[in-house]
């Protein structure tokens, strides 16, 4: 059974890697995830504003650690160790580089342009594989434009192209109008593959304190169908590698996602919960479902189920409701 899959020009094993958090700041975690087949590592960002890292830390932090598993509790590390500077970033690319086997993906989020260029060639000389570009933002201006805001993300790619070049994956959002279209122009300029998506951390109320409140709930296997749609939508209109993020907490979801279209898979709150034998049951799980299904490799289901090859490609673009409200049964 031939699992293997190439994600942004890496060859790897099979599709299933930890995606950006601070699980990979801890060597004893990274080791854990390597020896439980993980195909690559992708670290958590480096932030370039401290503000958005000091948020992000706190919050999932505090958040996170509600809910695992005792025996994951040793997985998650300290919250100091997922507030890392730039230089302590760059030096943690080295060490993970001389500790693991498997490709090192970092990951950056930068607020000005000559941030973003600067660290990305600085990640480069720290040894990493492969970047992942974050572009986390929440559009409150009401002067900028969606054309806007993709031309930001376009100009940062165009930069960062030029600098380094180590192959490049954006990830993105699903709030953009004409996805397949942007999508498209960041292939075109040279990214290697594409990341759907990221996950937006929603803030909550709390009407008796009149406070905001900032608990990050995560994901469960009901996110992947958005991922699954854009996938499958994708797939046919692009060569660039593209990774799904969001929802995988199976090995079904793993199957799912790759007929979708999708390269490689990445887990984050799965691993959270429950640790490194999980990354190792779902590369297990993959390969014992497609033995009883009688596939011979992975490129054999990639895309199987994308908009061009699926029996039902309307069911993709329907985005109204009405004929699926027909179809429901109390
Ligand atoms: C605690 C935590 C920290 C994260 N840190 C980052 C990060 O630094 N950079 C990034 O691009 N995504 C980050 N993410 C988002 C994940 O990479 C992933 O896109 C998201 O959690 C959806 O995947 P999941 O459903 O498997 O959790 C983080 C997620 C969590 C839960």
């Amino acid at each position: 059974m031939n699992l293997e899959t190439e994600y942004l020009g890496l060859k790897l094993p099979h599709p299933i890697m930890p995606g950006a958090s601070p699980l990979v700041d801890s060597l004893d975690t990274v080791r854990a995830l390597e020896d439980a087949g993980a195909a690559a590592i992708v670290m958590h960002s480096l932030f370039e504003e401290q503000i958005i890292r000091d948020q992000w830390s706190t919050h999932q932090h505090q958040a996170v650690s509600e809910g695992i598993t005792p025996e994951a509790s040793t997985f998650f590390p300290e919250q100091e160790d997922y507030m890392l500077g730039p230089e302590e970033y760059l030096a943690t690319v080295q060490r993970l580089k001389e500790t693991v086997d498997i490709p090192v993906i970092a990951s950056l989020n930068g607020s000005s342009m000559g941030g973003w260029v600067d660290y990305a060639r600085l990640i480069e000389q720290a040894g990493a594989d492969a970047l992942e570009i974050n572009t986390y933002h929440v559009a409150t201006n009401p002067e900028e434009s969606g054309a806007d805001l993709e031309n930001r993300t376009i100009e940062i790619l165009r930069n960062i192209r030029s600098a380094v070049e180590i192959p490049l994956a954006v990830k993105l959002s699903p709030y953009f109008s004409s996805l397949p279209h942007f999508a498209r122009e960041i292939q075109a300029l040279g990214a290697e593959g594409i990341v759907l998506f990221n996950r937006f951390f929603v803030p909550d109320i709390d009407i008796e304190e009149l406070e905001m409140k900032q608990k990050l709930q995560l994901s469960n296997s009901t996110e992947l169908r958005l991922r699954l749609r854009w996938l499958a939508i994708l797939r046919p209109q692009l060569e660039c590698s593209l990774a799904c993020s969001g929802g995988v907490h199976r090995a079904t979801d793993v199957i799912k996602s790759v007929m979708a279209g999708a390269d490689a898979v990445q887990c984050v709150a799965v691993l959270l919960h429950e640790g490194d034998k999980r990354m190792r049951s779902m590369i297990d799980g993959l390969r014992e479902w497609m033995e009883e299904h009688e596939y011979e490799s992975l490129t054999q289901m990639k895309g199987s189920m994308s908009l061009r090859h699926c029996p039902d490609p309307a069911a993709y673009v329907r985005a109204n409701y009405l004929q699926t409200l027909q179809l429901w049964k109390v």
